[in-house]
C-alpha cells in the first residue's frame, strides 16, 4: 500500500481524525471529572464543618466541650469512616481530635493546625505516608463571641485512583480503538475498492485481438458502475474503429487483386509484342516491374487481413514438420543457386504438428526468402527442425549482413524495413515478417529472431502434434 493511494489517505484521514476526536474528548472527561468530584468531596467536608459548627460547638456554653466531644465522636464516627474531625479553640488547644482510621491511612496528631484569618476554606494536605486529606477549615465565633476552628478532612487519594484508572483506560483504550478502526477501515476501503482492481487487471489483458471483451461492471448504482460502462462503450467504440479499419484492409486489397491482375496480363502481351519501339518496350517492362511489387503488397495485405480476420484455423491437419521444410528448400534451391548460396537441412527426423500447412509453408518461404535476400553471394543458411521440450522448433539462419539490435524489436511489425540502402532488393515492401507473425499467433506459437552483428537466427516454436507418429 503506497502512500497516495486511496486506501492509505482514507485510513489515515480517519485514524488521525479519530485519535483527535478521542484525545479531546478524552481529556475534556478526566478534567471534568476531576473538578466534579473534588468539588463533590469538598462541599460535603465544608458542610459537615459547618453542622458541627451549627448543632453543637454553638451550645458549646451549655452543653461544655466534653459533650461536643463526645456527640462528635458518636455522631461521625470519624475513624470508622476513615474521616478527620479536629476542634481547636482560639488559643490553640484541642477540644477534640479524631484517632487514628481503621484503615490506618494517616495520623492525625501529625497535621499541623491550619489556622487562617479566612473564614471558611479548604485545602488538600499531604502526608507522610502518601496519604493525601482534603480538609475544610472553618473558623467559628459562639454566640458568646469564642472562637473555634473547626477542621473537617477525608481523604483524597479514592478520588486520585479513580483518576489514575480512568487515565489509564483511556490511554490503552485509544490506541486500541484506533487499531480496530485501522483494520476495519482497511478491510472496508479494500473491499469497496475491489471492484476497481478488477477493472484495472480486465483493462489490462484487452488487446487488438480481444476488443469483443469487456470490463466487468460491478452493479453498485455508484460512480464506479458510471466508469465501467463508460469504459466498456470506449471499447465498444474502438472495437467497432479497429473493425472498420480492417475491413476497410481487406476489403481494399481484394478490390485491387483483379484489376492488378488485368493489368499485369495486359502489359505482359504489351511487351511480348516485337512491332513496339525498343524504348516503348523498356518503359514497359519498368512500369510491369512495379506493378507486379503491387500486386505482391496487395497479395501480403489480403493474406494478413484474411490472417486477422481468423481464417488460417480453417484447414488445420496433423502433418510432418521436417518434410515441409525439406520440400520448401528444394523448391526454393534455385534462388539460393543463383547467389551462390549454400543451404543445408537438418531435419531428418519426422515432426509432427498440428496446423495449416499452407500457412506453415508461408512461415519456410518468408523466412528462407529473407535468408536468401539480407544474405551476400557465397553466404550459408541453415534449416533446423527438432522436437525440443514438447515443441517443434523450426530455425532458420544465416551468416548475412545481421540485424541491428535496435531494429531487432521491429522486424515483425507491419511495413518495417530496417534500411532499404542495405540492400539491393527494390521488391520488400517490409510485410514478411509481419504475415510470419500473424501465422505463429494463429497457431499458439511465438516466432523470436536473434541477431550478433554477424548473420539472423530466426526460431518458432509449434506445439508439437498430441501422438508423434503417423496415423
Ligand atoms: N535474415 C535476415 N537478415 C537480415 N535482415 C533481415 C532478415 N530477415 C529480415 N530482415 C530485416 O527485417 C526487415 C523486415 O523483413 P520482412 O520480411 O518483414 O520484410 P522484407 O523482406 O523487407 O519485405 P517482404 O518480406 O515484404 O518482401 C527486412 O527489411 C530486413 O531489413
Ligand atoms: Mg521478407
Amino acid at each position: 500500500m503506497t502512500t497516495r493511494s486511496i486506501r492509505f489517505r482514507l485510513i489515515a484521514w480517519y485514524a488521525g481524525l479519530l485519535t483527535g476526536v478521542f484525545m479531546l474528548l478524552g481529556v475534556l472527561m478526566y478534567f471534568d471529572l476531576k473538578s466534579f468530584l473534588e468539588s463533590t468531596l469538598r462541599d460535603t467536608q465544608a458542610r459537615r464543618a459547618r453542622q458541627i459548627a451549627d448543632t453543637l460547638v454553638t451550645r458549646v456554653h451549655q452543653t461544655g466541650e466534653g459533650y461536643v466531644a463526645a456527640e462528635i465522636k458518636d455522631l461521625y464516627e470519624p475513624e470508622v469512616n476513615d474521616r478527620f474531625i479536629r476542634v481547636t479553640r482560639a488559643d490553640g488547644s484541642i477540644v477534640y481530635v479524631s484517632g487514628i482510621p481503621n484503615d490506618q491511612s494517616f495520623d492525625p496528631t501529625q497535621l499541623p493546625p491550619l489556622a487562617s484569618s479566612r473564614k471558611e476554606f479548604s485545602q488538600k494536605v499531604r502526608l507522610p505516608g502518601n496519604t493525601t486529606l482534603l480538609i475544610a477549615v472553618l473558623n467559628y465565633q459562639t454566640p458568646e463571641g469564642v472562637r473555634y476552628l473547626i477542621e473537617v478532612g477525608a481523604p483524597f487519594d479514592p478520588v486520585e485512583t479513580m483518576l489514575n484508572h480512568l487515565s489509564l483506560q483511556l490511554t490503552l483504550g485509544l490506541p486500541i480503538a484506533v487499531l480496530i478502526a485501522i483494520g476495519g477501515g482497511y478491510l472496508l476501503v479494500g473491499r469497496a475498492l475491489a471492484p476497481v482492481d478488477q477493472i484495472a487487471r480486465k483493462a489490462e489483458q484487452i488487446t487488438q485481438h480481444s476488443l469483443s471483451e469487456r470490463l466487468p461492471v460491478a452493479r453498485t448504482a455508484d460512480e464506479l458502475e458510471r466508469l465501467s460502462l463508460s469504459l466498456n462503450h470506449m471499447i465498444g467504440r474502438l472495437q467497432d474503429a479497429f473493425l472498420n479499419s480492417k475491413r476497410f484492409v481487406a476489403d481494399a486489397s481484394h478490390e485491387l487483386r483483379t484489376p492488378l491482375t488485368v493489368v499485369r496480363a495486359e502489359l505482359e502481351s504489351m511487351s511480348a509484342n516485337r512491332d513496339l519501339a525498343p524504348e516503348f518496350r523498356e518503359t514497359i517492362g519498368s512500369v510491369l516491374e512495379e506493378v507486379e511489387r503491387l500486386a505482391r503488397i496487395v497479395e501480403q495485405l489480403f493474406a494478413l487481413s484474411r490472417l486477422d480476420a481468423g481464417e488460417s484455423q480453417a484447414e488445420w491437419v496433423k502433418f510432418d514438420l521436417a518434410e515441409l521444410v525439406t520440400t520448401t528448400a528444394d523448391q526454393m534451391s534455385l534462388l539460393a543457386e543463383d547467389k551462390g548460396i549454400s543451404v543445408s537441412c537438418d531435419a531428418a527426423q519426422p515432426v509432427l504438428v498440428d496446423g495449416d500447412r499452407s500457412r506453415l509453408k508461408q512461415v519456410v518461404v518468408n523466412l528462407l526468402d529473407n535468408a536468401i535476400k539480407y544474405t551476400p553471394e557465397k553466404g550459408r543458411i541453415q534449416l533446423r527442425v527438432a522436437s525440443l521440450n514438447g515443441h517443434a522448433v523450426l530455425e532458420v539462419s544465416d551468416n548475412g549482413i545481421g540485424i541491428p539490435a535496435e531494429a531487432l524489436p521491429h522486424v515483425f511489425e507491419r511495413f518495417f524495413r530496417v534500411d532499404k540502402a542495405r540492400t539491393r532488393d527494390p521488391e520488400g515492401a517490409g510485410l514478411g515478417l509481419s504475415i510470419v507473425k500473424s501465422i505463429c499467433t494463429a497457431h499458439g506459437s511465438v516466432v523470436e529472431v536473434e541477431s550478433n552483428g554477424v548473420g539472423s537466427r530466426f526460431r518458432v516454436k509449434l506445439p508439437i502434434a498430441r501422438a508423434n507418429k503417423f496415423p
